[in-house]
């Protein structure tokens, strides 16, 4: 779908309240039939606060593989649905790493923002989406994790980065996720490895042995990410600092998907004002 010139210059409107409730922006979600995306369109239409446009999945031309919210518009492609909706809109994608990339470039093309909640993608991938959109004056959204809850642990890590030098990452996921370590344990990694940097914290002895012995996980940016795949599990992390005679734990447990839906009301009401590829809801909260 070739992009029309008010898409690009259309301001996204929207605004949020204490509360978090936000107006406006028409969102054309994608993997709408998917265990996150059907969450979040579902939660999304009882909050009531987020225009669901549309609703995205290849099984729409078939049957759905998970019902979705009714009186929603339901489309097989992403660019049926946004030749439906047209301008302006934001496309929201809970696919997975080979069709969100495609969903970029029909984005892009149509002139429309994206908030990017698949993950897995290759960051070379991104970095040239972002220039792309940067370029086309048309902000992506790249996050990692919605629920707000996991996004302050990120901060309060951060903070506790700078008093202590060891820390270790667990996540644990349902035995079907197909990427790992997950995005949010990436993220977290490099919070506190950026935290660390800026006060001028080295990484502890303990990162050192990591990957080194079976069972040591993946280093990050100094910092070691154990990942778990577990039938029975949505989405859990740790954080585990260590120093002489204590332990601090930072858990967080997302039990529910639905948690995600108003971390993408926030990101949906943010990503019109933003240019180019911007990672983590932290950013616009
Ligand atoms: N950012 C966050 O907070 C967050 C949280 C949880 C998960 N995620 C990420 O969200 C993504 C989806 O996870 P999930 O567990 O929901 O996956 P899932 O249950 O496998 O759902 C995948 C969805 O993508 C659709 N899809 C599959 N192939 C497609 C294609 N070629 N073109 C268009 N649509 C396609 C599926 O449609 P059909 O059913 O019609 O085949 C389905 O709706 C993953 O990358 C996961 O890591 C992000």
């Amino acid at each position: 779908m070739p992009a029309h010139p008010d898409q690009t210059a259309t301001p996204i409107t929207s605004s949020s309240d204490k509360g978090g409730r936000v107006t406006s922006a028409r969102i054309v979600l994608t993997g709408a039939t998917g265990a996150t995306g059907n969450a979040v369109a579902h939660a999304l239409v009882t909050r009531g606060d987020a225009d669901l446009a549309a609703v995205v999945a290849p099984s729409v031309a078939s049957t759905p593989t998970r019902p979705l919210p009714t009186g929603v518009p339901a489309f097989a492609t992403l660019e049926d649905a946004l030749a439906a909706v047209g301008s302006p809109a934001v496309v929201v994608d809970f696919t997975h790493a080979e069709p969100a990339l495609a969903h970029l470039q029909l984005a892009l093309d149509a002139g429309v923002p994206v908030v990017l909640g698949a993950t897995g993608l290759d960051e070379a991938d991104l970095e040239r989406f972002g220039e792309l959109f940067a370029a086309a004056g048309l902000g992506l959204l790249q996050v990692p994790n919605f629920s707000l809850g996991a996004v302050l642990l990120m901060r309060v890590a951060a903070e506790l980065a700078t008093y202590f030098p060891d820390v270790e990452i667990v996540e644990t996921h349902h035995d079907g996720k197909r990427d790992s370590p997950s995005g949010t344990a990436v993220l977290a990694a490099r919070r506190i490895a950026e935290s660390r940097r800026a006060a001028g914290v080295e990484p502890g002895a303990g990162a050192g042995s990591a990957g080194v012995g079976a069972g040591r996980g993946t280093v990050i940016d100094g910092v070691p990410v154990h990942a778990l795949r577990l039938p029975g599990a949505t989405a859990h992390q740790e954080v585990v600092f260590g120093a002489p005679g204590e332990l601090v734990t930072l858990r967080h447990d997302a039990i529910d998907r639905s948690c995600y839906a108003a971390g993408v009301a926030r990101a949906v009401a943010a990503v019109g004002g933003l240019r180019g590829r911007v990672v983590g809801l932290d950013a616009v909260l």
